[in-house]
């Protein structure tokens, strides 16, 4: 049986519309908002308005690649939270008329479940799917959470930052050096000319499988303070070793609890998730992870890392095999429930 879905994501600063026949994707298509890139972060009023500009396009435009008629779509699936509240409204308000018009089911989704869920889209030769209970490291601009997944359904937070998220990391410690926002790719490619051993940031002492960013943060700002006293062009004279020694310590700081939660869970199936898992060196430390501590690890196709809206579609199709619908009194959250 044919089950298809509309997929809709507007929870921060990405628009984006994606078409799900069962587990396969027929399109996913994203507008970028690049209005907030010399602001150093996103800024919500200009969020909610670039979507209300780009979701019927997106929508258009995913519907017109996936060759599907509005009359074929079974049901639509948006994200509820956590998010800017502006922006979520966009994308809520929309599938809520789209649902009413077409007289089709609606179903909310969480964003970061939607996140770990991408591991379970159908893709050409992908023969191996996380099998349950496996441990998801999300990694969002956001939140930073060790999951335990139990089920397309069953969601468990063992671990997560007590402060920024690693994404929130490499975007202040990026706007530190003067690099727009966001910064988290910026460093991913200026870190792959440099030396990470060249300076050492301490790690912080957080008991359990929590994590925290901000002393990192706090330390890149007072170390490049100080040397900008004594050199004015020291970011632009170092700044592929910098990029590559902050990655090296995120990555690590990541990576500690994260064999930490394998070691205590006795589990090996170990995935990532979110915008930071498309970094390349946490993806290498993944794959190191597997050679060494015998690990089965689970990287998302760059696509689906960042922002997406398939994510939500494959989220979406999970729960119309419940029957997981809401009615149109629903309202986004702002945060993690
Ligand atoms: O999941 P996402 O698209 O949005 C949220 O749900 O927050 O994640 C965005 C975050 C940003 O902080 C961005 O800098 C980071 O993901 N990011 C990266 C890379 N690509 C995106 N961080 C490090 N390396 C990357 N290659
Ligand atoms: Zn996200």
């Amino acid at each position: 049986m044919k089950t298809i879905i509309l997929g809709i994501e507007s929870s921060c600063d990405d628009t984006s519309a994606a078409i799900i026949n069962n587990r396969k994707i027929l399109a996913n298509v994203t507008a970028n908002q690049a209005v907030h890139r010399n602001f150093g972060g996103v800024v919500p009023e200009l969020a909610s308005r670039a979507h209300q500009q780009s979701i019927i396009p997106v929508v258009d435009q995913a519907l017109h690649i996936a060759k599907i008629q509005k009359k074929d779509i079974s049901a639509t699936a948006f994200t509820a939270g956590p998010g800017l509240l502006g922006s979520l409204l966009v994308g809520s308000s929309f599938s809520k008329a789209f649902a009413l018009a077409l007289n089709i089911p609606l179903v909310e989704v969480d964003h970061m479940h939607a996140h770990i869920l991408v591991h379970f889209i159908e893709t050409e030769g992908k023969k191996q799917f996380p099998e349950f209970p496996f441990l998801c490291l999300t990694v969002s601009g956001g939140h930073t959470q060790i999951v335990l997944v139990k089920s397309h359904y069953d969601f468990e937070v063992i671990g997560q930052t007590i402060d920024d998220a690693a994404g929130e990391a490499f975007d202040k410690a990026a706007k530190i050096m003067g690099l727009p926002y966001p910064g988290g790719p910026l460093i991913d490619k200026y870190a792959k000319k440099g030396n990470p051993k060249r300076f050492s940031f301490p790690h912080p002492k957080i008991p359990g499988l929590d994590y925290s960013f901000r002393g990192l943060k706090t330390s890149i700002l007072y170390f490049l303070r100080d040397n900008l006293k004594k050199e004015p062009t020291y970011i632009k004279n170092n700044k592929h070793d910098l990029c590559a020694s902050i990655q090296h310590a995120i990555v690590e700081i990541l990576m500690k609890k994260l064999r930490k939660a394998s070691a205590k869970t006795k589990i090996k199936q170990i995935a990532i998730a979110g915008g930071v898992s498309a970094n390349s060196n946490l993806r290498k430390a993944l794959y190191e992870e597997q050679k060494k501590l015998g690990w089965q690890v689970f990287i998302p196709p760059f696509e689906y890392c960042t922002d997406n809206a398939a994510m939500i579609a494959i989220a979406g199709y999970y729960k119309y095999l419940k029957k997981d619908f809401v009615s149109q009194d629903i309202t986004p959250y702002t945060r993690y429930r």
